[in-house]
């Protein structure tokens, strides 16, 4: 098993991508923790994972949530080994439309709340302790009505390479999946029309190499590899999971 005995929080671990992630940890030996803010999203998490899991109620815009969160885990785990840092969610809008608000919103769940789940985890992990991150396509190519989505990824990306060299001395590694266009429920909380997302989803089809959208579970594989000592010589990387669609 890739992570036996491990302790591996997952946030935005209730839906999607990091639900399967969790799963799938889970499977590897994981004992896993998972974030999200649905009540009934994380009840549903809680049947579907068992006992052994712990889910955590957090908004991840809210440092302070973090803060509990964490001393929560710690007294029941005493540390923290993989941190998945995967919670994301976006607004579409055309440039002129975009709102101050729009853009803090997703600054603050997406990067500020990758950025202090990591600053906040970083104290109660081990030498060889795995981060990775969720950046997207999305900071590779330009997409219009995403312009804030896209930002907010890159500096992710950015972030990765930062947070890796200055955790490599401590043995911590830091790395993204990026996944392509992934059938989970993140499409249709956009804002877009039925309409607009079916015509979205046409044109991602047509445009992806592979000609289809990826499963929720190749972009939870790529994390799995990434966290466990498979990639143990591997840090301040990114691991594109889009069917091509970057590439050619
Ligand atoms: N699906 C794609 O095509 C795609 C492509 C590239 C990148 N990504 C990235 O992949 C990651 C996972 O997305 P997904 O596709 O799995 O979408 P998803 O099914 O909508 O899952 C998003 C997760 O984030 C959590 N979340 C949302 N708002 C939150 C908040 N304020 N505080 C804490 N957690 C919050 C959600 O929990 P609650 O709903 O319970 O709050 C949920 O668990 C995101 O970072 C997304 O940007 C997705």
């Amino acid at each position: 098993m890739k992570l036996n005995d491990k302790v591996a929080l997952i946030t935005g671990g209730t839906s999607g991508i990091g639900l399967e992630a969790a799963k799938l940890f889970q499977q590897e030996g994981a004992k896993v923790i998972v974030t999200g803010t649905h009540l009934g999203r994380l009840e549903e998490a809680a049947q579907l994972l068992g006992d052994s899991a712990m889910t955590l109620n957090v908004d991840l815009r809210d440092p302070a949530q973090l803060d509990r969160a964490i001393v929560e885990i710690v007294e029941t785990h005493g540390r923290i080994d993989v941190v998945y840092a995967n919670a994301g969610a976006a607004t579409a809008a055309p440039l002129e439309a975009v709102t101050p608000e729009q853009i803090s919103e997703q600054f603050a769940l997406n990067f500020n709340g990758a950025f202090f789940t990591i600053q906040k985890a970083v104290p109660h992990m081990p030498k060889s302790g795995a981060i990775v991150v969720t950046t997207s396509f999305l900071n590779e190519t330009g997409t219009p009505g995403l312009s804030v989505l896209a930002a907010t990824k890159a500096a992710l990306r950015s972030l990765v390479r930062s947070a890796g060299a200055e955790l490599a001395p401590r043995g911590i590694r830091v790395n993204a999946v990026s996944p392509g266009p992934i059938a989970t429920p993140f499409h249709g909380k956009l804002g877009l029309s039925e309409k607009e997302l079916a015509a979205a989803g046409e044109g991602i089809q047509a445009a992806v190499p592979l000609k289809r959208f990826g499963e929720a579970r190749e972009v939870a594989q790529a994390a799995l590899f990434l966290a466990s000592d498979d990639a143990a010589f591997i840090t301040g990387t990114e691991m594109v999971v889009d069917g091509g669609l970057t590439q050619f």
